[in-house]
């Protein structure tokens, strides 16, 4: 199940986010994340114990782009489409809550499977970002626009 996060959620999402990346958010990142867009922080649960086993925020810019700001599903619970409906649930909210036209995202070069998710969501790669990452690693920006 997919639903708004909770303040008391970030304890849980950073313990996610430290599994998922190896340059992850710290926790007061994410909570600042959560505080300024509440509406654009969603987590996934799983049925049985509602664990948390992903997450995705994102944030409105001054250029008005609605900006995935991270997203992460637990390794085990990966390829049955938490990714893709946590991508779909923010889009929708930038849409519908910030009228939002136009999203982007900046992804390492060689995350193959978030740039083929992002792709099948119709995002495209716009340039490339040399050294992007803090290991030196270069990133993609992608955009996509629905209206
Ligand atoms: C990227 C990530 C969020 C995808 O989550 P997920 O729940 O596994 O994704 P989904 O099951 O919704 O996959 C949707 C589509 O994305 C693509 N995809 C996802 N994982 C893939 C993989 N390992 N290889 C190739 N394509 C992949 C496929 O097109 C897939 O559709 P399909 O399963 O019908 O073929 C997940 O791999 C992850 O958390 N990675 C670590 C954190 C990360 O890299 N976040 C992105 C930072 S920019």
């Amino acid at each position: 199940m997919i639903r708004r996060a909770v303040k008391d959620d970030i304890r849980s999402v950073y313990e996610l986010e430290k599994r998922c990346f190896k340059d992850p958010y710290p926790e007061v990142v994410l909570l600042m994340l959560y505080q300024l867009y509440p509406e654009l922080f969603f987590v996934a649960e799983n049925g049985i114990e509602k664990n948390i086993v992903g997450y995705v925020s994102g944030m409105i810019r001054m250029d008005g782009f609605g900006h995935i700001a991270s997203i992460c599903v637990d390794e085990k619970y990966r390829r049955r489409g938490i990714g893709r409906r946590l991508m779909e649930t923010i889009e929708s909210a930038m849409r519908t809550i910030f009228k939002v036209c136009n999203f982007r995202l900046e992804v390492r070069v060689s995350n193959e499977p978030a740039i083929k998710l992002y792709e099948s969501l119709g995002y495209r790669i716009i340039s490339r970002l040399k050294g992007y990452y803090l290991d030196g690693e270069d990133g993609y920006l992608m955009t996509k626009t629905i209206c």
